[in-house]
């Protein structure tokens, strides 16, 4: 046994956030800010794992988990769905109340769920050791429980050899072939299930293959060739609740359907047009495509403010990047959270820094990454 590393991006919505809650097309992307895996073999029948972002430490017997993989043996069927029942064991085990699961307790239950699910499928419990670090802030709509799950999946399957393990010994980089990315992203989504609910499957999609996809009614669909783009990815640690926002959407759409149908139809002529200029761009890339991308992003941040989720702290990060002749918007649900900010391939690097300490005045948290990024 060998030990493995595994990565994986978080992602961002480039364009179509709440437009795809009405049957419209979303554009997501992965963002090179990355979950890290890396899972050692120990010969002390032990399973251990460590996740410093949330502060979580466990240690288990393989002896003490041999039950659970029994019963869940009893009752899974490939692709279904983590079962309440198995949830509740899974509960009950970790000795965790019915009362709303904090992040750290919904992390170990998708470990617990992935890793006997595994080990019920392949006939045996690995013993291991499994750090899980990651850059990406939890809770921000960026995707981490997503990477978490694609890094567990991945590691455990390999450790396991559901699937085969695509480094060699002094490899640095490598990545699965597509049929076993397949595998990797059905097994992400159910961590993600156990973890959410009931998610859509674009996060765990992007972060298994990485790049971009779009996202319509229910259907995911890669796109065959992105280009990578700088931005800066701007947090401005202002809460919100998706779920109100959401219903806020709803309730315009209700009131002034006439209104506010047409501009959902617009973001969506939105993201097809971005669409179109980042496979232009993936083909022959050039500066000239950028004052395109720039205006979309402008003309998409005007219409969700229209459509009720805009925030005073996402027109600062609007205002504040304007002023060095940046371009930015909200992603995700907006009503705070989250924004990107486009930067071009020739920006040069005192912007980027005057640019970045402008939104740190403001209190917010702010990254230069990358989109587009490998799964
Ligand atoms: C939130 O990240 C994206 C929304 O469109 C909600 C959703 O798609 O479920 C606002």
């Amino acid at each position: 046994a060998q030990t493995l590393f595994v990565s994986a991006p978080g992602k961002v919505i480039l364009h179509g956030e709440h437009a795809v809650v009405h049957g419209k097309a979303a554009l997501a992307v992965a963002v090179n800010l990355r979950t890290f895996l890396k899972m050692a073999p120990r010969n002390d029948g032990k399973v251990s794992v460590e996740l410093p972002n949330v502060g979580a430490r466990l240690c288990w017997e393989t002896s003490e988990l041999q039950p659970l993989v029994v019963a869940f043996s009893a009752d899974q069927t490939e692709s279904q769905p983590p079962s309440p029942e198995q949830i509740e064991k899974l509960k009950e085990f970790a000795g965790f109340t019915n009362r709303a699961a904090a992040t750290q307790s919904l992390a170990t239950l998708a470990f617990l769920y992935l890793y006997l699910s595994i080990a019920s499928k392949c006939g045996f419990m690995p013993s291991v050791d499994i750090l899980v670090w990651s850059e990406l802030p939890t809770g921000a709509g960026l995707g981490s429980s997503a990477a978490y799950s694609v890094c567990l999946a991945g590691a455990l399957l390999s450790g396991c050899r559901v699937i085969s393990y695509p480094l060699e010994e002094g490899q640095s980089v490598g990545r699965w072939p597509e049929e076993e990315l397949a595998v990797i992203n059905s097994w992400a989504f159910r961590g993600e299930q156990v973890i959410h609910g009931n998610p859509s499957g674009v996060d765990n999609a992007v972060g298994t293959r990485g790049g971009a996809l779009r996202y319509q009614a229910g259907k995911i669909c890669s796109l065959k060739s992105v280009p990578t783009l700088r931005i800066l990815l701007t947090n401005t640690l202002v809460p919100r609740s998706t779920k109100v926002l959401v219903a806020g959407v709803k309730d315009k759409l209700m009131k002034f359907p006439a209104i506010m149908e047409p501009v959902l139809t617009s973001i969506d002529a939105i993201s097809q047009e971005c669409e179109r200029v980042l496979e232009a761009m993936a083909a022959r890339p050039s500066l000239e495509h950028y004052p395109v991308l720039e205006e979309l992003i402008d003309v998409n941040q005007h219409l969700l403010s229209v459509v009720g989720v805009g925030h005073s702290s996402l027109d600062q990060v609007c205002q504040a990047t304007a002023s060095h002749g940046l371009h930015s918007k909200l992603t995700g649900a907006g009503g705070g959270g989250c924004a990107i900010t486009l930067l071009r391939p020739d920006t040069a690097p005192s912007v980027v820094e005057a640019a970045i300490r402008d939104l740190s005045d403001c209190g917010f948290e702010c990254w230069e990454t990358d989109i587009g990024a490998l799964g």
